[in-house]
C-alpha cells in the first residue's frame, strides 16, 4: 500500500519536474551562439541541473512529509480512546494536555505535535476543505506553539497577540478534543470559523410518523417503528427509519 502511494505521488512529481526542467533547458539553449560551451545557458547547465534535482528533492520530501502526517493522524484516530485530554483558553490562547498510558500513543501524539508545529512554521496548510483548518494556516505567521514532553505525551501553549488568532486557536483546540472523543467519525467533519453560526439545517420533515413517512411522506409501514422523543414513530421502509434515528431533529418535530 505504502509503495503504491508513494508511486502516486512521485510518478506525477517527476513528471511534472523533468516537463518543467526540460522547457527551462530549451529555453536556456534558445540564445546559443553555436559554439560548444559558450553561452550561458549551457555553462549553466550543472547549476541548472542541480537547482532541479534540489525542487525535486524538496516536492517528494513534502509529498512524504504529508503522507507521515497523515498515517500519524490515521493512528491517532484508530487510537482516540487511549487519549486523554484537557483545553484551558487562556487570555492570550491556549493550553492543552494530551496524554495516554500507552507509550506508542504517547509517541504518536508528540510526533504530531511536533510535525504540525512545522507545518506551521513552513506555512504548509493541511486540510485546506475545513474552513478553520484553512484559516489557521492562513494566520500561522501569527501562532507561536510552546510544546513541551511530558511523562504520557505532550503540554502545549498557544499565544498570539491577535485576538481573532487567538479565537481560532480555542477553535481548532475545541476541534482537536472532538477527534480525540469520536474518533473517526470526526474526520470528516468541517468546523466553523469561530463567530460563525453553523448553518440551521433546514427541517425535512414530511410526515407525521404515525400514518405517513416523516422522511418520505409515503404511507407507513408497521413493521418500521422506532422509539423517538418520547414515542413510537412509524416509517415507510429501514432506510427512513435508520436515517431519522441518526438525524432525528431533521425530520421530526419536538
Ligand atoms: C485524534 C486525532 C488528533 C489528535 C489526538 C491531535 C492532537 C494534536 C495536538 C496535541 C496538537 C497540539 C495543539 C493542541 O493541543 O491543540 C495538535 C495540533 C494540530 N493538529 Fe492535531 N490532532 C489530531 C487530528 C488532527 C487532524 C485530523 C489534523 C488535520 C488533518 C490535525 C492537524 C493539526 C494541526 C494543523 C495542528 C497545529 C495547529 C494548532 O495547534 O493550532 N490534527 N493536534
Amino acid at each position: 500500500m505504502k509503495h503504491k502511494l508513494r508511486s502516486f505521488l512521485i510518478v506525477p512529481a517527476f513528471i511534472l519536474v523533468t516537463t518543467l526542467s526540460g522547457a527551462a533547458l530549451a529555453q536556456d539553449h534558445s540564445n546559443h551562439t553555436g559554439n560548444q560551451g559558450q553561452c550561458k545557458g549551457c555553462t549553466g547547465q550543472g547549476e541548472m541541473k542541480g537547482q532541479m534535482k534540489g525542487q525535486m528533492k524538496g516536492m517528494m520530501g513534502q509529498g512524504e512529509g504529508q503522507m507521515q502526517n497523515m498515517q500519524t493522524i490515521h493512528a491517532l484516530f484508530d487510537q482516540h480512546d487511549k487519549i486523554t485530554r484537557t483545553v484551558k483558553n487562556t487570555e492570550t490562547g491556549v493550553e492543552t494536555l494530551t496524554e495516554s498510558d500507552d507509550p506508542k500513543v504517547q509517541a504518536l501524539i508528540a510526533e504530531h505535535a511536533w510535525a504540525m508545529q512545522k507545518l506551521l512554521e513552513n506555512k504548509q496548510p493541511i486540510r485546506q476543505w475545513d474552513p478553520l483548518f484553512a484559516e489557521l494556516f492562513k494566520h500561522a505567521d501569527k501562532i507561536k506553539l510552546q510544546i513541551t514532553k511530558t511523562p504520557k505525551g505532550v503540554k502545549v501553549v498557544e499565544t498570539s497577540s491577535d485576538a481573532y488568532v487567538v479565537k481560532l486557536m480555542q477553535a481548532h483546540a475545541q476541534g482537536v478534543s472532538e477527534f480525540v472523543k469520536e474518533g473517526m467519525p470526526s474526520m470528516h467533519k468541517t468546523h466553523e470559523l469561530p463567530g460563525v453560526k453553523k448553518e440551521e439545517k433546514a427541517f425535512l420533515g414530511r410526515g407525521d410518523g404515525i400514518t405517513t413517512c416523516p422522511v418520505t411522506g409515503e404511507p407507513i409501514n408497521k413493521d418500521f417503528s422506532a422509539e423517538i422523543n418520547g414515542r413510537t414513530v412509524y416509517f415507510c421502509c429501514a432506510s427512513c427509519r435508520d436515517a431519522a434515528k441518526k438525524t432525528p431533529e431533521l425530520y421530526l418535530k419536538q
